[in-house]
């Protein structure tokens, strides 16, 4: 069965390692997997993830930028994999822009809620794996690792209320989500990660 499986939480949160070990996991299990990434993933969205990382711009303007490289992506690479009956595997989507430009940024939510519904057509994930950190912890984490872009600089209030709207979605839609304390080390991570796919078959 296609499925269409997203990553998400703030930066530092430590998703992105992740995503290979369950793809092997499922190609393991004979699943056509594809991995992808957002803003990303066509030749076109990635254009635009250097422009949204590293380019000064407004709020609005971000968005707009996201959600075109999201169209691009959907049009080009999800939709046809899913058709075929892929699995994706998503280092973030839309969760992402209601928790930075929505909750970060305070981009108006009606606005995003209407150019979800315009871009998307109701392509919403199957399962969203979100990383739940201490934005604390997470600064820590990143501070250690390497240049921060536009994201990676912004102060620990931006974070604390990306991390409300990464909250906020998982309240409104409980049942997509499944919440990874990442807090713990790797290996309780992955146990999570793994029983959030045994309890869907996978
Ligand atoms: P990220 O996924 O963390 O990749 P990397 O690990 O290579 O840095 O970087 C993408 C950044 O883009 C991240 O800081 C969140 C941001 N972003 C948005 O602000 N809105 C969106 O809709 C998406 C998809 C990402």
């Amino acid at each position: 069965m296609a499925s269409f499986i997203t990553f998400e939480g703030i930066d530092g949160a430590g998703k992105s390692s992740h995503i290979e070990t369950v793809a092997a996991r499922l190609r393991g299990r004979g699943a056509d997997v594809v991995c992808t990434r957002e803003p990303g993933g066509t030749p076109l969205a990635e254009a635009l993830r250097v422009f949204v990382l590293e380019q000064p711009m407004d709020a609005e303007t971000e968005t707009l930028l996201v959600f075109a490289a999201r169209r691009d992506h959907l049009r080009a690479l999800i939709e046809p994999a899913l058709a075929r009956g892929a699995t994706v595997l998503c280092d973030r989507y839309t969760d992402a822009t209601f928790a930075y430009q929505g909750a970060g940024r305070g981009v108006d939510r009606e606005m995003l809620d209407r150019l979800e519904h315009w871009v998307q057509r109701g392509r919403a994930p199957d399962l969203t794996f979100w990383f739940d950190l201490d934005p604390a912890v997470a600064a820590a984490r990143l501070a250690a690792t390497r240049a921060a872009d536009r994201f990676e600089a912004e102060d620990r209030a931006f974070f604390e209320r990306v991390a409300a709207g990464y909250r906020a979605r998982m309240a409104a839609d409980p049942a997509r989500f499944v919440r990874i304390d990442a807090a713990r080390d790797r290996a309780a991570v992955w146990a999570q990660i793994e029983a959030g796919l045994e309890t869907r078959g996978w």
